[in-house]
């Protein structure tokens, strides 16, 4: 994949949006099936720098083969408020400069909000990748940015069928609503047989593979950002790796909140094996060589439901009930109780298997190419005429 295609179209390019870890592997498979489509799709990427750090950005980038963002913003770490305005100060003359076809948005991060919202203000075309999902629970920051960024999509594309009714639900025309699939199994179906193992990761940190290990992410405000949440997630976390080794790459706003609470000691106890945050390809590694994962990410919960791998969600609710009516996961919040019967299951060889949900075969973004190309060329002749 090359920059080429958005460089020797005369066409107006779409504006691709990436600023935090999950939306760059939602966008990798995008940005292949707009260069590759009969008619390619020109393309400029954006990232807005909501993330920054090497371990959770360039790492992921070249994992995933993304090209270089033909425009970064650079925005870092604030507020919900300064961040999401800042990013909105800074991509506005952007889309003027691009004179943008339309700007296309990933997820539920605020970069994807704050890009959302300043193409709409220019009365730019927004088309949302992932729409449709909803937690109904508006304490998430994500579920604000879910909400709203749907409302403002000229184009939805959903990864179930109850992100469709979602949306049916809150008035948005049925026209504008297109299941295609999730673009997040399409980077696990692009990137698994590049997978770095488990073997390897461990191996470079000294440390050798468990036979069977489980796999632990945990970064959501409502699990870290609670000083009484936190303590009682470790210790649970501990005694369960007391009976089963658990691997814990340490998301950088956990590992601030651990540290701001004194909690560090309650990581060095033995089975729990902490690493740096890993990037994509050691990520699915682990995962596809893991007995179960522990996770409060919502990504983590797509993937584990794709390669099969019983999934024990740390939340009392999900956006993404497919995977728990169809696929692997298991809702078992921040109870004790809950997690150690989850983990004691899969232990006994009684971990949930399920099914791949519809759509989730590693076509979704040619399915969004071959609809967004058509509807590109229907809203340039409605501009000539
Ligand atoms: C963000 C998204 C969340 C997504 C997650 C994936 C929002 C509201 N949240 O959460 O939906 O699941 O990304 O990782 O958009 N930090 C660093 N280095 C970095 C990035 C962050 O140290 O490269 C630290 C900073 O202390 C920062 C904190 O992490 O304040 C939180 O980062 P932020 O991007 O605001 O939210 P995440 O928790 O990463």
């Amino acid at each position: 994949m090359s920059m080429t295609v958005s460089c020797e179209s005369s066409r107006a390019p779409v504006l691709c949006v990436v600023g935090a870890r999950p939306n760059f592997i939602k966008m990798a498979p995008l940005l292949d099936a707009f260069a590759s489509a009969r008619s390619p799709i020109p393309f400029r990427l954006v990232h807005t720098g909501q993330h920054y750090d090497v371990a959770m950005n360039e790492q992921h980038f070249r994992a995933l083969e993304l090209p270089r963002p033909d425009v970064s913003l650079e925005v870092g770490s604030a507020s919900h408020a300064v961040q999401t305005a800042e990013i909105m100060r800074r991509f506005e003359p952007v889309v003027e400069v691009e004179a943008a076809a339309a700007v296309l948005v990933v997820g539920d991060v605020n970069s994807t909000l704050a890009c959302a919202l300043v193409a709409a203000k220019l009365g730019v075309p927004v088309i949302h990748v992932e729409a449709g999902l909803r937690s109904f629970d508006r304490a998430m920051p994500e579920e604000i940015n879910r909400v709203l960024t749907d409302q403002l999509a000229d184009l939805l594309f959903t990864t179930e069928e109850g992100a469709s009714a979602n949306l049916r639900r809150e008035g948005i025309d049925p026209g504008r609503i297109h299941f295609a699939g999730n673009v997040m199994i399409d980077s696990v179906h692009r990137c698994l047989p590049r997978a770095i193992s488990a073997a390897d990761t461990l191996k470079e940190v000294g440390r050798s593979t468990p036979r069977c290990y489980g796999l632990i992410t945990l970064h959501r405000p409502v699990n870290v950002d609670d000083r009484v949440v936190l303590s009682r997630l470790l210790e649970t976390l501990a005694a369960c790796a007391a009976d089963l080794p658990m691997i814990w790459p340490l998301h950088p706003r956990t590992r601030a909140r651990i540290e701001a609470a004194g909690l560090m000691p309650r990581l060095s106890v033995s089975g729990l094996h902490v690493l740096p945050p890993v990037d994509y390809r050691r990520m699915l590694g682990l995962l596809a060589g893991a007995c179960v994962v522990l996770t409060d990410s919502g990504g983590l919960q797509e993937e584990s439901t794709a390669l099969g791998v019983p999934c024990l969600t740390l939340r009392e609710g999900t956006e993404r009930p497919v995977t728990v009516i169809e696929g692997t996961n298991t809702l078992v919040g921040t109870d004790p109780g809950a997690i150690y019967r989850g983990v004691a299951e899969v232990r006994a060889g009684r971990g949930k298997r399920g099914r791949l949900p519809a759509g989730w075969d590693g076509r979704a973004a040619e399915r969004i190419a071959a609809v967004l190309g058509p509807w590109l060329a229907r809203q340039r002749h409605r501009e000539v005429a």
